[in-house]
């Protein structure tokens, strides 16, 4: 039994303002006129059937969910009190589906990314769940990296494991989350890293395993969980385990403790869409390499990405410039800087 496992509880800061904590970006129409979150979704639907799809969201984001995927069933949902990083919403996930099968494989995906090749994709996925199958498991995918990205995890890979499904995975020696520009331009250079694509598969008794040994608070916290689902007192009981959790990612409090971890080199096409300028690669441009969305009206302006959710937006003369418009706030950014949003948003909360 295969489960995709949809995590779209994230804030997708980089891309305010339009990305909000009412509306994060996977809820965006940031490409065309679907969002990530239903790209994500119609990117599996070869795979399984809808009725075996899982989306872990927070309990602000239901409404978004059931109105972008109204074909999923409501109890496929599965509902966090509040956002406590992807390590805790993999373990809630985890007991709700061990309840169905444990020995059934998640396939864990972000719903923040772009994959070009859907097909071979899937064909990739499919290598994984045939090595996942086979014992206690992390698999991950790999994306060859083109330049030393601090964003993202890398994966330091060792010799060939097997073939499976015609595909070749490679055991991992080490797994590093998010290293810094000197140690990223290291790992560059030495061709042995390749990316962490942020998709994971492995068994619901595998990941499970792993949390006791690498998190055991967490596992505490989702077994009293599980034993409280169908019962009168599951909300609050949710709600409290929730409150103590520490805020990790899986790739911190497993990814990079764990041994037995197989990564899978994918090459379909991902882009990780990770801030503004990331529209620059995605989208058309036009012969002075700007991007426009929206209503925007242009006289002289280079390199340029303009958004405008309503109003005529005129750009004149403008160089690499990040122009987006909300309903209630405005950003101008140099393009160099598009990763400072993050420092703009702590700005504006300690504001607050
Ligand atoms: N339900 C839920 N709850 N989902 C969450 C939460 C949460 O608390 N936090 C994050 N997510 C979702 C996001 O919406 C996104 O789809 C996915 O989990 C990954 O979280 P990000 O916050 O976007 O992670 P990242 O991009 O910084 O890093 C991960 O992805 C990189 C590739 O894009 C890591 O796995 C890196 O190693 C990887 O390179
Ligand atoms: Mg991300």
């Amino acid at each position: 039994m295969i489960f995709p496992v949809i995590l779209a509880g994230g804030k997708g800061e980089r891309f305010w303002p339009q990305s909000r904590e009412k509306r994060p970006k996977q809820f965006l129409n940031l490409i065309g006129e679907e969002s990530l979150l239903q790209l994500t979704v119609k990117r599996l639907s070869n795979l399984v059937p809808f009725t075996n799809t899982f989306i872990v969201t927070g309990q602000n984001y239901v409404g978004l969910v059931q109105e972008q995927l109204p074909q999923l069933p409501v109890a496929n949902i599965i509902v966090e009190p509040m956002g406590k990083n992807t390590a805790a919403c993999t373990g809630l996930a985890a007991v709700y589906l061990e309840r169905i099968n444990p020995e059934g494989v998640m396939v864990v995906l972000p719903s923040d990314h772009l994959v070009g090749d859907s097909k071979e994709f899937l064909q990739v996925v499919k290598a994984g769940i045939a090595l996942a199958q086979e014992g206690d498991f992390l698999i991950t995918m790999g994306i060859t990296p083109s330049h030393p990205e601090t964003g993202y995890g890398y994966i330091n890979y060792g010799e060939e494991y097997g073939i499976y499904e015609s595909y070749p995975a490679f055991s991992v020696r080490r797994f590093v989350e998010k290293p810094d520009l000197q140690t990223a331009k290291e790992y560059l250079e030495s061709g042995e890293f390749l990316w962490n694509s942020g998709m994971f598969i492995w068994k619901v008794s595998t990941i499970l395993k792993k949390i006791e040994k690498y998190m055991p608070d967490l596992f505490q916290a989702v077994q009293t969980i599980k034993n409280s689902i169908g019962t009168r007192h599951e909300k609050e009981v949710l709600f409290r385990e929730y409150c103590r959790l520490e805020s990790i990612s899986l790739d911190y409090g497993i990814m990079e403790l764990s041994d037995h971890v197989f990564v899978f080199p994918g090459n379909f096409g991902w882009d990780d869409i990770g801030s503004w300028t990331s529209l620059s690669r995605i989208k058309e441009t036009d012969d002075k390499g700007n991007v426009f969305g929206g209503n925007v009206v242009e006289y002289g302006a280079q390199n340029c990405i303009v958004e405008s959710s309503e109003k005529l937006i005129g750009v004149i003369g403008a160089e690499n410039l990040i122009i987006v418009e909300s309903d209630d706030a405005f950003l101008v950014c140099s393009k160099e800087h598009a990763q400072d949003i993050k420092g703009l948003l702590q700005k504006l909360k300690q504001e607050k």
